[in-house]
Order: structure tokens, then sequence, then C-alpha cells
């Protein structure tokens, strides 16, 4: 059976799951899964790599100009390939100093103008699965589901700690990995643009004691109810 084009908007703070079930949603729904927040990554890493200060607004409307990313996703494992001007920046941008940088630069209007472009053009055409802090808010204010997962900052501290240490990344405390979320959640809830906040009509889920299975259950479930 065909099913008609869906839009689902996943947004919360860093570390609340958003990634993990909106990937294996996309999964359940045969469609591609968008993660919005690479793509605020790449434009740190390009004005970090370039040495633009992005406040500087003539220096920042060249450098938007110079930017080309292309985010494309895969719908064989559901991830992301990352390409900054014609390079493979997928991995690079995962580094912490990239991800303490991009929330900083993710207050910025123009960029955000841009990024938005970018995101709803992705959906013109095909059904789509994207997180991020404002998708259901500002990108895709006329979504056919919102979404909007928390969990404790403990959780998400932990979540993140147990992530490095998997990938043997263990240079950083809980302490410090809770004092970069609770950064990252303040820059990201308090800008002028675009703020993170739930969406009047976005479904909250606190997945602080979900596993992802659980997460993924509760959503699919209640778009399957409703939609399919
Ligand atoms: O989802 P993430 O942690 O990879 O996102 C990195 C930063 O990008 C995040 O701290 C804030 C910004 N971001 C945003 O402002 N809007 C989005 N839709 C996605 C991410």
């Amino acid at each position: 059976m065909e099913m008609k084009k869906i839009i689902v908007a996943i947004d919360g703070p860093a570390s609340s799951g958003k990634s993990t079930t909106a990937k294996q949603l996309a999964k359940k729904l045969n469609c591609i899964y968008v993660d919005s927040g690479a793509m605020y990554r790449a434009v740190a890493l390009y004005l970090l790599q370039n040495k633009i200060d992005f406040t500087e607004k003539k220096l920042l409307r060249k450098a938007m100009s110079e930017i080309n990313i292309e985010i494309i996703p895969s719908k064989l494992k559901y991830e992301n390939t990352i390409i900054l001007n014609g390079e493979d920046v997928t991995k690079k941008i995962r580094e912490p100093e990239i991800t303490n940088y991009s929330s900083t630069i993710a207050t910025n209007g123009l960029i955000r103008k841009r990024m938005v472009e970018l995101q709803r053009k992705m959906a013109e055409i095909q059904s789509i699965v994207m997180d991020g802090r404002d998708i259901g808010t500002v990108v895709f204010p006329n979504a056919d589901f919102k979404f909007f997962l928390i969990a404790s900052i403990e959780e998400r501290s932990k979540r993140r700690w147990l992530e490095n240490q998997n990938k043997g990344l263990s240079s950083k405390t809980f302490d410090e990995i809770k004092e970069e979320l609770a950064f990252r959640d303040k820059t990201d809830s308090t800008r002028e643009i675009s703020p993170l906040k739930k969406a009047v009509d976005a479904i909250e889920i606190d997945t602080t004691n979900l596993n992802i299975q659980q997460q993924v259950e509760k959503i699919y479930g209640i778009i399957n109810e409703i939609f399919l």
C-alpha cells in the first residue's frame, strides 16, 4: 500500500534521545531521516576552519555565500553523510569543539535562515523524519506529527558519558559533560531567534525512564493510530 507523504518533527534538548529515536522511526515509516543539528555543526566547522568571526555581518554574509552544505540521507542505514564544500565532514563535526560552537553560532539569524531553507527543501518531495530544536515550531509548523523529547539532565549526562566510554572517548568526567549540556541547554533555549521550545501542538515525551525501543514504540504507536 502506498503511504501518503508524512512529515514528523522531533525536537528536544541535547541527548534526549532524539536522533536514535528518529532514525529508528524513519526505518519503521520507510522514509528518510534528517539530522538538522548536523547542518549547524557543518557551519560551525567552516567558520572555525576559516577563522571567521560570525558576529561580523559582512564576513558572515560572504561566508554563507561560499558555504555549500549537502546532507545526504541514506535509506539503507538511516545515517546522514554531511558534505561541506565537497568534503565529507561526517566525523569531524562530532568533535567536542564543534559541538559547543555549533550551539553558539546557531543563535545567529542569518545562519538559521539559510539552514531552514535547506531543511524545507528536503521535505518538498519526500516523507521525512527530522530532528532538531525548532523543527516543530519554525521549520515545519504544519508537520503531521510533532514530538518534544525531554529527559533529566542527570540522565542525559549519563547517556552522553556512556556513549563516550563506548566510543573510547573517556577523557571527560561526568561533571564536565553535565556542564557542557547545561551550557547548550541554556544557549539553545534562551536565544532570541527560534529558541528550543515545545510547539503548542507537540506531544511531550519524557524519556528519562524509557529505553530507545520504548521511545520508538511509543511514538510509532501514536503515528500508527492516527495516520497509518
Ligand atoms: O542536535 P545537535 O546536538 O547535533 O545540534 C547541535 C547544535 O545545533 C545545538 O546545540 C543547537 C543547534 N541546532 C539548532 O539550533 N537548531 C536545530 N534545528 C538543530 C540544532
